[in-house]
């Protein structure tokens, strides 16, 4: 017979973080809270481990891993920093930055997708970091959804996505920043690129480095075949409902719409408000629109509304990380 496991949630407590860190040295799989979106957690140097965490979220194994690290000494244990990803790390970590750099040969080939590269991230998030002291290895660790699905901001979420293929989900509250992390390619240091735009802007890594930042533009993948380009399919974080994207929403445009048909702006509209009217921060605040960005589109595909209308963010550095997000959710 073969039981199906019933996700638990557990609270932070010493005796829970204790429990939770044994779990993980014994090969198990633990979703962990982060700043930046839930993760699925297993042993980074345990091949089985890591092979579950494929498997719980249906992803194909050509996609690559994060391995989650708790010192910067840990670092050039899995992988060769050169001083341009040591530069960042010292400014930047613990934090939403991952780096991507030539792999140590510890690191198991499952991990990098059998690539020569690996990404490597220290996160900022008090039980995330307990965890990975705790537990004593690297944590290899996606966003804790279903492949393909909006990423996780709560506890709630990923039992909601995962529950019944995991055991153990640690709550750390909201994650307080909301989207996935920003991830640099550093394997030639000459030329840095940006592979995924998060909260920290590629202006903030440019100064650090003291160039301009190349930036690899999303191509549509099949997730059957071998990614050139790991990280970068163009269909992710997709809502099932259909978004339509736009640079710029009005209350008349609403007016004019079916009525089964929700709208997401930026900021609160000024004017009488119908009840398919939302907003993602009340004064169009940035931060508090890339927080809750996962969230409410969780909430507005519901399978009540025949299409989500989406406003983009106007501006760059994290205003580029939320239309990067919203441009994934539309993409068909
Ligand atoms: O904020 C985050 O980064 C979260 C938290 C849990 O740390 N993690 C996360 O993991 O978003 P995931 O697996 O959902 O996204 C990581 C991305 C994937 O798209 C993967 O293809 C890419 O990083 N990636 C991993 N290793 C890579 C490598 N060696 N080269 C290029 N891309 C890589
Ligand atoms: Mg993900």
């Amino acid at each position: 017979m073969t039981s199906t496991p019933r996700a638990r949630i557990y609270r932070g407590t010493a005796r829970n973080l204790r429990l939770l860190a044994g779990k993980l040295r014994q090969g198990e799989l633990v979703a962990v809270p982060s700043e930046t979106v839930y993760g699925l957690a297993g042993d980074a140097l345990n091949p089985r481990a890591c092979r579950q965490i494929f498997k719980a979220k249906g992803r194909p194994h050509t996609d690559p891993l994060i391995v989650h690290i708790h010192k910067l000494e840990q670092l050039a244990t899995i992988a060769r920093p050169n001083p341009a990803a040591l530069a960042l790390a010292r400014k930047f970590w613990p934090g939403p930055l991952t780096l991507i750099l030539p792999k140590q040969d510890v690191v198991p080939a499952v991990v990098t997708a059998g690539g020569a590269s690996v990404a490597v991230r220290m996160p900022a998030h008090p039980l995330f970091r307990r965890l990975l002291e705790l537990s004593g290895r690297p944590l290899a660790a996606p966003s804790a959804n279903p492949f393909g699905y909006v990423s996780p901001t709560t506890a709630a979420h990923v039992r909601d996505g995962l529950g019944s293929r995991i055991r153990y989900i640690l709550d750390g509250g909201a994650a307080r920043v909301g989207l996935e992390s920003t991830i640099v390619d550093l394997r030639d240091p000459a030329r840095p690129r940006l592979l995924r735009p998060g909260a920290i802007p590629m202006s903030a890594i440019g100064h650090v480095l003291g160039k301009v930042i190349a930036r690899r533009s999303p191509v549509a993948g099949n997730p059957g075949q071998t990614q050139i380009a790991p990280g970068m399919l163009k269909r992710h974080y997709s809502p099932r409902t259909p978004v339509q994207l736009h640079r710029k929403l009005s209350l008349a445009q609403v007016a004019r719409a079916p009525a089964d048909e929700i709208w997401l702006f930026l900021k609160r509209p000024a004017g009488k408000l119908s009840r398919n009217v939302r907003w993602l921060d009340a004064r169009g605040n940035l931060k508090g629109a890339a927080r809750r960005l996962f969230s409410r589109l969780r909430e507005l595909d519901n399978g009540k509304h025949a299409k989500i209308h989406l406003e983009l963010a106007a501006g760059t550095g994290l205003a580029e990380a939320i239309n990067d997000r919203m441009r994934r959710a539309a993409a068909q």
